[in-house]
């Protein structure tokens, strides 16, 4: 099947098409190249021995997806384009209903009129309120959007419940993304965002190539064992592999399916450095800073939906996580 991937440049597209690509797939790549690098398409060709369709530009520019569906036989798509920074959300909230909101939007009306209806969307974690128990579990969880990014996704994820609804041919499954890291064990494709790292992984992978002298640690008198905040880091192949099961799942289901995708075990900030320093042997110089605004103290996910319905399971340790996100970084600046 041809599968449109939007955002499949990206960190976490490349790998969904990687994965598509090994399951006998083809994947279409949309993007617009502001958050990712020129040679993807080179390095997926390298990884996969197939050579991506590339259409460059931008998910709401409606005459571009319209010859997209036109010249490719899309059988399903897998909605990854987006503004993901949690920060830039809160200074920025318009720059962020437009891509995220708007995006979804003009891909939608596509796809209806081009008779695709099967969707894979990325949703996120932080659709959930924080004042949920953990694991934050699907069903009857208080849904709130901890911040205008997850507020972003938490729209989106109505406006497809809502169009299911208005139109039973809709197939759709919303992956809720803990917090994705790690690379392709090939070291060819990972996290290499453009500009300084928001987030903790590529970070310490800079710092630990040298190319930023330490990390901070946004707090760490948060009400946690270490007082660090702890999240559900999830290796970026687990990741992709449960996109792959969600097409599978939405093959024989219409209607929609909200799911988690995390392994379930809380790690620490403290955590996740120690275990990068012990796997991969590199020291990671870190200084204790102040609490970042909006960070949620701790959050991981149930995992049980994810395993019952997709038959999902992460399957890769954090030490493979950090092994395998410095082997993509010494590649990527190299490393010392
Ligand atoms: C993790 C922890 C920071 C950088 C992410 C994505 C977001 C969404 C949810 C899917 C926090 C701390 C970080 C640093 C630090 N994913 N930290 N020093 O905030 O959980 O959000 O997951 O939708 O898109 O961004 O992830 O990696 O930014 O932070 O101490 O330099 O690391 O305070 O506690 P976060 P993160």
């Amino acid at each position: 099947m041809n599968v449109l991937v939007t955002g499949g440049a990206g960190y976490i597209g490349s790998h969904i098409c990687a994965q598509l690509c090994a399951c006998g797939h083809t994947p279409v790549i949309l993007d617009d190249f502001s958050n990712a690098k020129p040679d993807i398409p080179a390095r997926l060709q390298q990884l996969t021995g197939q050579r991506p369709v590339v259409y460059r530009g931008d998910v709401r520019d409606a005459a571009l997806l319209d010859h997209v569906f036109a010249a490719a036989e899309i059988g399903a798509v897998i909605h990854t384009a987006g503004k993901k920074a949690v920060g830039e959300s809160v200074t920025d909230p318009q720059l962020y209903y437009e891509n995220n909101v708007h995006g979804l939007l003009a891909l939608t009306k596509a796809m209806a009129v081009h008779g695709v209806f099967t969707l894979v969307f990325s949703s996120s974690a932080t659709v959930y309120s924080e004042t949920n128990p953990v694991p934050y579990r699907e069903g009857n969880a208080v849904l709130a959007g901890t911040s205008p990014y997850g507020r972003t996704k938490l729209i989106a994820e109505w406006i497809l419940k809502d169009l299911a609804a208005a139109d039973a041919r809709w197939r759709v499954a919303l992956l809720r993304y803990f917090n994705p890291i790690g690379a392709d064990p090939s070291g060819l494709i990972g996290d290499d965002p453009a500009g300084v790292p928001n987030n903790l992984m590529p970070y310490i992978c800079q710092v630990a190539a040298g190319v930023r002298p330490e990390l901070t640690v946004f707090g760490n008198d948060y009400p946690t064992a270490d007082g660090t905040c702890e999240r559900d880091y999830i290796h970026v192949s687990d990741l992709a592999a449960g996109h792959i099961q969600a097409l599978e799942y939405l093959a024989a289901h219409a209607g929609v399916l909200e799911v988690n995708l995390g392994t379930g075990q809380p790690v620490s900030v403290l955590g996740l450095i120690e275990t990068f320093i012990k796997a991969t042997g590199q020291p990671v110089p870190y200084r204790i800073g102040p609490r970042r605004a909006g960070d949620i103290p701790a959050y991981y996910a149930a995992v049980e939906k994810a395993k019952t319905v997709l038959g999902f399971e992460a399957a890769c340790s954090v030490e493979q996580m950090c092994c395998d996100a410095w082997r993509f970084a010494k590649n990527s600046y190299g490393g010392i």
